[in-house]
């Protein structure tokens, strides 16, 4: 049987170049390296320019995944965008990124699910792709989230950076196994009721502005663990594939206890755990495709490497998607 799969060709990277380390913080809020390291793992975010939007951040991502996919943008059909932070309330910060690709035909928009948006748009894109709707897909999690932190409340500021990621999908087949390449399952969820856990006090229809972040920390760190580590035991369900058959977990850069705490929930080795939280801090729904980037670029991950990519966010919501590359 031959089916549909969405293939990962390209994959791109980009953080701002203006570095903020905790000794930088440290002048601003009552902090200090040390607390930031050992409860985050955090060693320092990247900002962006006064003049840069989260549409800069995700055209120069989308740009390297092109470049490395050997493609070009006239053959994408679709722009599926994770962002918390959009350039603006309307219109999709995706239609802003196709614009500036020089793209003249497709479709593109936004999805929001906060730090699981890429899981969420991938998950999208991997379905049109499947349904025979779209050959190419650009997959794009950007975000400008320190425009969106309340730099007086140390418990939120210090966690967050900008940046963006992408890869490039695009349609091939396979035999149907899960010994194909691409996006082998993918499962996705939220929980409306956790609202008050994580969110931004602000918004077009309540406030008329962004609003900054609020989050009940402790409450979140025991969410995740036990969530993303259920979360990729269902998608590894029916899969005939199990924890030992992955090669990488991709996870959400949120925070290094986070990280190592669901990693040893699932019996992954340390080694096996892509981590780049400590270079640019929580990058929302940049951060898996960040580090899915890095970890290609750098030769850890490789042609027909298996990984699995989680998250979890505000929402609350989570995810998880297996692929081969
Ligand atoms: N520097 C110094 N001290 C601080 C800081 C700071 N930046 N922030 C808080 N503190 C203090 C608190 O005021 C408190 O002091 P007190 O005991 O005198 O009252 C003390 O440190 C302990 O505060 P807690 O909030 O209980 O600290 P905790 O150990 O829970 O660590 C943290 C806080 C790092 C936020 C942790 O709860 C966490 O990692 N939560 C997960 C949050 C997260 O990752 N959110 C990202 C979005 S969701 C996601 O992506 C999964």
């Amino acid at each position: 049987m031959t089916v549909r799969r969405s293939i990962l060709a390209g994959f791109g990277g980009y953080l701002p170049e203006r570095v903020m380390t905790n000794d930088d913080l440290a002048k601003i809020v009552d902090t200090s390296d040390e607390w930031i390291v050992e409860r985050t793992g955090i060693r320092q975010r990247h900002i962006a320019a006064d003049d840069q939007v989260t549409s800069d951040l995700a055209f120069e991502a989308a740009k390297a995944a092109l470049t490395d996919a050997g493609a070009d943008a006239a053959e994408v059909d679709m722009i599926v965008l994770a962002t918390a932070t959009p350039d603006e309330t309307f219109p999709a910060t995706a239609t802003k990124v196709q614009h500036q690709l020089g793209m003249t035909r497709g479709a593109a928009f936004d999805v929001q699910a906060v730090c699981t948006g890429f899981i969420f748009a991938l998950a999208t894109a991997d379905n049109f792709i499947k349904a025979g709707q779209a050959e190419s897909v650009l997959v794009i999690g950007a975000e400008t989230f320190t425009r969106i932190l309340d730099w007086t409340d140390r418990s939120t500021c210090v966690l967050f950076g900008d940046g963006a990621g992408a890869v490039l999908l695009r349609a091939g087949e396979g035999d149907g196994s899960f010994q194909d390449r691409g996006i082998l399952s993918s499962t996705l969820h939220s929980d409306g009721s956790k609202h008050d856990l994580l969110y931004a006090d602000g918004g077009p229809s309540t406030t008329q502005n962004a609003g900054v972040v609020k989050m009940e920390g402790r409450q979140v760190f025991k969410q995740a663990v036990t969530n993303l580590a259920a979360v990729v035991g269902e998608t590894l369900d029916g899969t005939g594939l199990d924890m030992s058959d992955v090669d990488w977990l991709v996870p959400h850069q949120a925070n290094r206890r986070i990280l190592d705490g669901t990693a040893k929930k699932l019996g992954m080795a340390a080694e096996k755990v892509v981590i780049t939280v400590g270079e640019h801090a929580n990058t929302s729904a940049a951060s898996v495709p960040l580090a899915l980037s890095t970890a290609v670029a750098d030769g850890r991950i490789k042609p027909g490497d298996l990984i699995m990519m989680e998250a979890m966010g505000s929402g609350m919501t989570w995810g998880a998607s297996l692929a081969r590359l």
